[in-house]
């Protein structure tokens, strides 16, 4: 059973904190994690930025052929497996010493994005999809996760608008795709609800910055 209490509270006991942000294509979530950043870094925090798929040399080679347009033969367990994988890497090469010496993580996607995308979207099943990272993780999850609440029809036209960002393979999805890793992250701001917090992601950039700073500043 999918562990709804995420009893890892105290794994980071030693004073690190680790803060996930999580939304559909389109949510502004690099944005926010910048100005997040900049704000914490300023007020005296140690603060790693970091991101998923990738965040360490090997996670990064992951990471390519995960969203390169040419592999679209790409099957949907191969593609849970190397998210879980590069998921593994990263976790225990650079979150989890930074988190041991204190630090403030701020990591663009983890989990949940497998758990919405290839649980909920791909139709592997959440449950599923989490054993398969159970192993990678060994039952260490955020103590936070920041989702940035943007219906896809909205996410997807900011997507496209946008001229200077690259569309990757999982961007070219189709649109009943992306309103499925919608309904996946409802589910799991449900399951989860001791650790998610919905910002309202289809405000302007400025006020879900101050609205996210907010609630981490308040956690913190
Ligand atoms: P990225 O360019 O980092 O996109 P974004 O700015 O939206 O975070 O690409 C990551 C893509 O990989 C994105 O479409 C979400 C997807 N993804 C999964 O499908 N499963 C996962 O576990 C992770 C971490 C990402």
């Amino acid at each position: 059973m999918c562990d709804n209490n995420t009893d890892s509270k105290g794994v980071f006991a030693v004073g690190g904190k680790f803060i996930t942000f999580e939304g559909p294509e389109g949510s502004g979530k690099t944005s926010v994690i910048k100005a997040v950043h900049d704000y914490l870094e300023q007020e005296g925090y140690d603060i790693v930025t970091t991101r998923e798929p990738g965040g360490s040399d090997i996670a990064e080679a992951i990471r390519t052929i995960l969203l390169s347009k040419e592999n679209t033969e790409m099957d949907a367990r191969t593609e849970a497996l190397l998210f879980a994988a590069s998921r593994a890497q990263h976790l225990h090469e650079k979150v989890l010493p930074a988190l041991e010496a204190g630090k403030i993580i701020l990591c663009d996607r983890f989990l949940d994005s497998s758990l919405a995308y290839q649980g909920h979207a791909r139709q592997l099943g959440i449950e599923d999809v989490y054993q398969i990272n159970k192993f990678g993780i060994d039952s260490h999850m955020p103590d936070l996760t920041i989702f940035i609440d943007v219906p896809p029809e909205v996410g997807l036209a900011r997507v496209f608008d946008n001229t200077g960002r690259k569309i990757d393979r999982l961007d070219l999805e189709t649109v009943e795709f992306h309103q499925r890793v919608y309904d996946g992250y409802k589910i799991l701001a449900k399951r989860f609800e001791d650790r998610f917090v919905v910002i309202d992601g289809t405000n302007d950039v400025e006020t879900v910055i101050e609205d996210t700073i907010m609630v981490i500043r308040t956690y913190l």
